[in-house]
């Protein structure tokens, strides 16, 4: 028996989504759902966020349910509608409400993108009430304990007409996400592509230089996302200077001046 159940453990442990912690973000994490508290994870684009929560959901056995949010994404998108199914209409659960019933994680990425009266709907859920009210079908849900919501945006880009609010924003335990340090960003690239620990660590030195170079010309940096990218081309064999010039320099900006800046730091490290 007891070999059976360490078996279906390491199968378990197999199917993590695979993160490299940088702090005490996981126990920050565990502590949250364990207290019933909604999470805030802020950070730029291609940082690790999108990883770390559905590494978190796999650890803690909680279903996933993510949402990108944009500017056309109502309330009614979370919560659920009535669709015309075989001649009848048909409540159908949106995911947030399935989150809610079925005791699951819903993470609304980039959730300033999302209408204003999505709020409406992640205000009684995000106090000590835990609510959720559906008006269409009358059903006023309780989160169960095992229900989590999880939020992201990044700062970057945030401008005034799109921020959160601070009767918002101050309902949520929050963390600061970043570009992870060297070492391990190394691993982190070097996991994910397959390319050699050297020749990432080659790679992540660049990407501190080109970092460097944000500024009003450029308005990220380049991400772990994108070096991953670079290093997986690399490894199936293409130039360096190409896969740089492929995944360094023209996801990062269309202006001809600012591709001959990040060009050149290239150059300079690989040429
Ligand atoms: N800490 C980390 N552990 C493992 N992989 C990471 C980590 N940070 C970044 N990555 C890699 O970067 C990619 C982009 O991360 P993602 O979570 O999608 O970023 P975000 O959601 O912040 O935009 C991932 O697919 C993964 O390959
Ligand atoms: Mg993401």
């Amino acid at each position: 028996m007891s070999h059976i159940a360490t078996a279906s453990a390491q199968n378990f442990e197999q199917e993590l989504p695979y993160y490299e912690p940088v702090g005490n973000e996981c126990a920050l994490f565990e502590q949250a759902y364990q207290q019933r508290l909604p999470l805030l994870l802020k950070g730029p684009t291609g940082c690790g966020k999108t990883r770390f929560v559905s590494h978190m959901a796999a650890k803690l056995g909680r279903p996933l349910f993510t949402v990108s949010c944009h500017d056309d994404l109502t309330a009614a998108d979370l919560t659920g509608r009535y669709l015309l199914q075989g001649g009848e209409t048909r409540w159908v659960d949106g995911p947030l409400t399935r989150a809610v019933r079925e005791g699951g994680i819903c993470y609304l990425d980039e959730v300033v993108e999302a209408r204003k009266d999505v709020t409406v709907v992640l205000h009684p859920l995000t106090d000590d009430r835990r609510l959720l009210p559906l008006e269409r079908t009358g059903e006023l849900l309780e989160a169960p304990d095992d229900f989590m919501l999880v939020v992201s945006y990044n700062p970057g880009y945030q401008h005034i007409l799109k921020s959160l609010k601070p009767s918002t924003r101050q309902r949520f335990v929050a963390m600061s996400f970043d570009f992870p340090p060297p070492k391990v960003e190394c691993e982190i690239v070097a996991r994910e592509s397959g390319l050699a620990y050297d020749r990432c660590a080659a790679l992540v030195n660049l990407a501190a230089s080109l970092r460097a170079m944000k500024g009003q010309d450029l308005e990220e940096g380049v991400s772990t996302r994108l070096l991953v990218y670079c290093a997986t081309l690399i490894n199936a064999g293409m130039p360096i200077l190409d896969a740089a010039c492929a995944t360094l320099v023209e996801p990062l900006s269309d202006d001809q001046d600012v591709q001959q800046g990040l060009m050149e730091a290239i150059r300079a490290t690989f040429g």
